[in-house]
């Protein structure tokens, strides 16, 4: 348990960098702006931002485009990353120290926390999304994911305070060969079970087998060729097909949402 007045966690690698976490801060926006927007006070906590304030700022821009009285608040750990970012405070964006239990003055709508729990043992990353989901306002989202330095390839899940609802995989068309190539920033849950005979695992198969034979679409460009494996995979998987959450304006972006159910690893496939 925590003592009063100490963050809950450990101070790891802060690294970072300008729009890293943009194809997350795209479909934050696009798939949870309405609820954010019909929030009575919408309140982001920006989780573990790191050694520069720059992926809080643009949470904040992006999501002040589509929800204008959005507040973000970033929170970080290390005191010393709390001061180098301090000076970018401004109107409906701060910053402040803390970890797990979230120092907020209400339940967050949204908690983004990226490339935070991929830093900590499997269990704790199972215990800390029990946590704080748990800090959710009702209707809350948790987006918890890895991406790669450059933010070219990532992979999020979303959890409702019931539970994972969500994971989605996202990467620039030019930075993979083929779709199992996003295994690497699977979140710390399920990146062990990478292996035979998880769910995970034979998604991933599969997914590399609807790109294999959607080959000759890539005549017409890497997104075309998404395009008609994403078509394959959802004859074998329960890929949504309509917005917000999946259809062709998400796919085409180099995106792809499932229903954790599908992936779920404490349910072993049939
Ligand atoms: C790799 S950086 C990620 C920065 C940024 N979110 C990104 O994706 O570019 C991870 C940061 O999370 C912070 N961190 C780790 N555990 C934390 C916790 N329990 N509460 C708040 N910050 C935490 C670390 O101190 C570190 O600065």
């Amino acid at each position: 348990m925590a003592r009063p007045g100490k963050p809950v966690g450990a101070i790891t690698r802060g690294t970072t960098g300008h729009n890293r976490l943009r194809r997350c801060d795209r479909w934050i926006a696009a798939v949870h702006g309405r609820s954010l927007r019909a929030a009575e006070r919408p309140l982001v906590v920006d989780l573990g931002y790191g050694a520069s304030h720059a992926t809080s700022l643009e949470l904040f821009t992006r999501l002040r485009r589509v929800v204008p009285g959005v507040e973000v608040v970033g929170i970080e750990i290390d005191p010393a990353r709390v001061a180098v970012a301090k000076p970018y405070e401004r109107e409906g964006l701060t910053f402040r120290l803390g970890g797990f239990e979230l120092p907020v003055p209400r339940p967050p709508t949204l908690v983004r926390a990226f490339n935070v729990l991929r830093q900590y043992e499997e269990a704790e990353a199972w215990h800390y999304w029990d946590v704080l989901r748990g800090r959710l306002a009702p209707g809350g989202v948790l987006v918890e994911g890895t991406s790669s330095e450059s933010g070219r390839r990532a992979v999020w899940v979303g959890l409702s305070p019931e539970g994972p609802q969500t994971i989605t995989f996202s990467a620039r068309f030019s930075a993979f060969e083929q779709p199992s190539d996003l295994a690497d920033r699977l979140p710390k849950t399920l990146i062990h079970r990478n292996v035979p005979g998880e769910r995970i695992h034979a998604f991933l198969r599969d997914f590399d087998h609807a790109w294999a034979v959607s080959a000759a679409h890539g005549a017409h460009g890497a997104r075309q060729r998404w395009l008609a494996a994403l078509r394959a995979l959802s004859r074998s998987w329960p890929v949504p097909a309509r917005p917000p959450l999946g259809g062709p304006a998400r796919w085409r972006l180099g995106e792809v949402t499932l229903p954790w159910s599908a992936i779920d690893p404490r349910e072993k496939p049939e």
